[in-house]
């Protein structure tokens, strides 16, 4: 009888509210993303500016929390100062700050670092490379350098790209938790954190979220020292600052993507280039200039570094002056940073030649993160070759034995290239039907599992092509197995290959492949057979193997030619089986099984 009234009491009160701050904050992001929305519908003056709106609606969240959690004392709060922001934005930012007061300050000052990147328009998000990364992420990251020996008292860090402080403000805390800096007086509690950060960001804006959210975990230091907290946090570009300091400790998720260099850097990153320029690989070579000679560096990075050709000069730079100690792949299916598409990882790098590198694959949720050690790996010496790694269980079993197989495709003959023919540089070659002079053109769709098949059901791939004069390189005759160089990231494996059937060539004489397909092309005295060869390269197994040595969709040449493979006497037998059997299900059960004793396992 008395329960009712208590119910019904609970269900209206605010502290009894029993959604996770998580949630509640999910929908008071909502309603501030529509907000902003209107806000930047309604300003005044020239078309709207979207950048200026994300700031004006995060600095005041950012202000409402800084009240919040000081009972509005605001004498070490430099507020931000942006125009047009309405009283209802004010209204829903209080709103926001009490919906997450439940959170930390590092929680909390991820999620409105977050919901600005979310404000950004795409383009800028992109170019800056703004994915803030999960407090989990960090605090994972922050484990892995303590268990390789960051002592928080004496630790000097430097974050090139800080954002909105996703690593400073753990830093902070770990430092002002320790209790050795725990028991001294205030002011050298103070003195002592500001001597041990440091900062870098491009955009203004994420600096100063940066620097308060700092302020605001100091903010009990602020009161009984009468100081503001000064950390200092350099708003510039990272890449072009002198950095005369070295730290013991360079950590963050430098942004990534291609970028073009002028002269001057590209002579700067000339030692660790090779062809393009990705923005995190100039941050890795740049954090091991501002290194102590006996420091680390920990990086949240795409996996790509590990395999891509682009990063070979790279990859003998570390293995030379500070090799990967542990690798956390972050596992794909966990889709951690927003509309990121690359495989992610976590990796400490430090001076310690001769070392295996620990790999652990990573499952991470909301707020927790399970790491399983998958095994400790050599990592290849030779100049420019892939690291092979594990990104799944699956793979861990493999990895630690592919390293040491030696066959590779130019010991069985062959050698891959890019089909030559990019379609839109040659649109009026191309021909929907058999003419004189023309050629089958081969475009991806012909690839299939161990399938050759030239009828197109898109009605853009012209099934012909008519070659002009002086251009003999875009044809290709002779055995061939073709590859297909990207595959949808859903799709259950990266290679898919077939063999030209020598008939076909026989037919037409030469064929034109365009350059979303891989030519594997015979070349010495004694190639192995290329459907042998095709239905080697469609196993799981080998599918396997080439995702230690790649995190990415896209399959090309230099990776083709990396791949370890069975030795040549492996794909005699299955030329022999294949020439005898039909082809199903059964056969590709064989030769999968072939395969992977091969590789020295069971099955995958
Ligand atoms: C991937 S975010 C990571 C931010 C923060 N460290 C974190 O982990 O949440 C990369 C950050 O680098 C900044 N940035 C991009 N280019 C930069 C540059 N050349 N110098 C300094 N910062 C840069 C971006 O504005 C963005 O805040």
């Amino acid at each position: 009888m008395a329960s009712k009234p208590a119910v019904r009491t609970a269900a209206r009160s605010e502290a009894l509210d029993l959604r996770s701050p998580f949630e509640r904050w999910a929908e008071s992001r909502t309603s501030l993303l529509a907000t902003a929305a209107t806000a930047a519908a309604s300003r005044p003056g020239p078309a709207s500016d979207p950048e200026s709106t994300a700031r004006s609606v995060c600095a005041e969240v950012v202000h409402a929390l800084w009240d919040e959690r000081t009972q509005g004392d605001r004498q070490w709060l430099t507020p931000w100062k942006e125009r047009g922001t309405s009283l209802h934005l004010k209204q829903l930012a209080t709103r926001v700050a009490k919906s997450i007061r439940d959170l930390s300050v590092i929680e909390a000052a991820y999620l409105i670092s977050s919901l600005y990147t979310a404000l950004l328009p795409s383009q800028v998000r992109a170019e800056r490379g703004a994915f803030y990364t999960p407090p989990v992420l960090a605090e994972r990251l922050l484990d892995l350098v303590a268990a390789e020996g960051v002592d928080w008292l004496t630790v000097r860090a430097l974050d090139p790209a800080c954002g909105g402080g996703a690593f400073l403000a753990p830093l902070a805390n770990r430092i002002l938790n320790d209790h050795r800096i725990q028991c001294l007086p205030p002011r050298e509690r103070m003195h002592h954190l500001e001597d041990r950060l440091a900062g870098i960001e491009i955009d203004a804006f994420a600096a100063w979220m940066s620097r308060t959210f700092l302020q605001l975990i100091a903010y009990p230091l602020s009161q009984s020292t009468g100081k503001e907290l000064e950390i200092p946090i350099f708003q510039g570009d990272a890449l072009r600052v002198a950095q005369h300091r070295r730290f013991d400790l360079i950590i963050g998720n430098p942004p990534y993507g291609r970028v073009s260099l002028d002269t001057e850097q590209r002579e700067v990153f000339r030692r660790s280039l090779f062809g393009h320029a990705n923005l995190y690989g100039l941050f890795l070579d740049a954090a091991l200039r501002w290194r102590s000679p006996a420091g680390l560096v920990a990086f949240v990075t795409p996996t790509s570094f590990l395999g891509g050709q682009y990063f070979s000069r790279l990859r003998d730079l570390l293995l030379k002056e500070a090799p990967p100690l542990v690798v956390d792949v972050v596992e794909a299916r966990t889709g951690v940073f927003e509309s990121v598409l690359q495989e992610t990882c976590l990796a400490v790098f430090g001076p310690n030649p001769g070392r295996t590198t620990v790999v652990h694959l990573l499952d991470v949720s909301d707020r927790t993160v399970k790491a399983t050690r998958a095994g400790a790996f050599s990592l290849q010496q030779s100049a420019g070759c892939p690291w092979f790694l594990p990104r799944s269980p699956a793979q861990a079993r493999l990895a630690a034995r592919i390293a040491s197989l030696p066959t590779r495709l130019q010991d069985l003959s062959y050698k891959a290239s890019t089909g030559p023919l990019v379609w839109n540089r040659h649109k009026g070659q191309l021909r929907s039907a058999f003419q004189r002079h023309t050629y089958p053109l081969i475009w991806a769709e012909a690839v299939r599992k161990n399938q050759f098949g030239f009828t197109y059901r898109s009605r853009a791939h012209a099934p012909f092509f008519a070659p002009e004069k002086a251009q003999d390189h875009l044809l290709c005759g002779g055995a061939c197995v073709l590859v297909q160089r990207t595959t949808a990231k859903e799709q259950d494996r990266r290679l898919v290959a077939c063999a030209v059937p020598p008939e076909f060539i026989a037919r037409w004489g030469k064929i034109v492949v365009e350059n979303h397909v891989n030519v594997l092309h015979a070349t010495g005295p004694d190639p192995v057979d290329p459907v042998a060869l095709a239905a080697i390269l469609n196993t799981s197994t080998v599918d396997q193997v080439f995702r230690c040595l790649s995190g990415t969709v896209a399959v090309s040449a230099s990776e083709l030619h990396a791949l370890p493979l069975p030795p040549r006497e492996v794909f005699q037998t299955v030329a022999q089986l294949v020439a005898k059997r039909d082809p199903g299900p059964e056969l590709d059960a064989e030769v999968e099984a072939i395969v992977a004793r091969a590789y020295g396992v069971e099955t995958v």
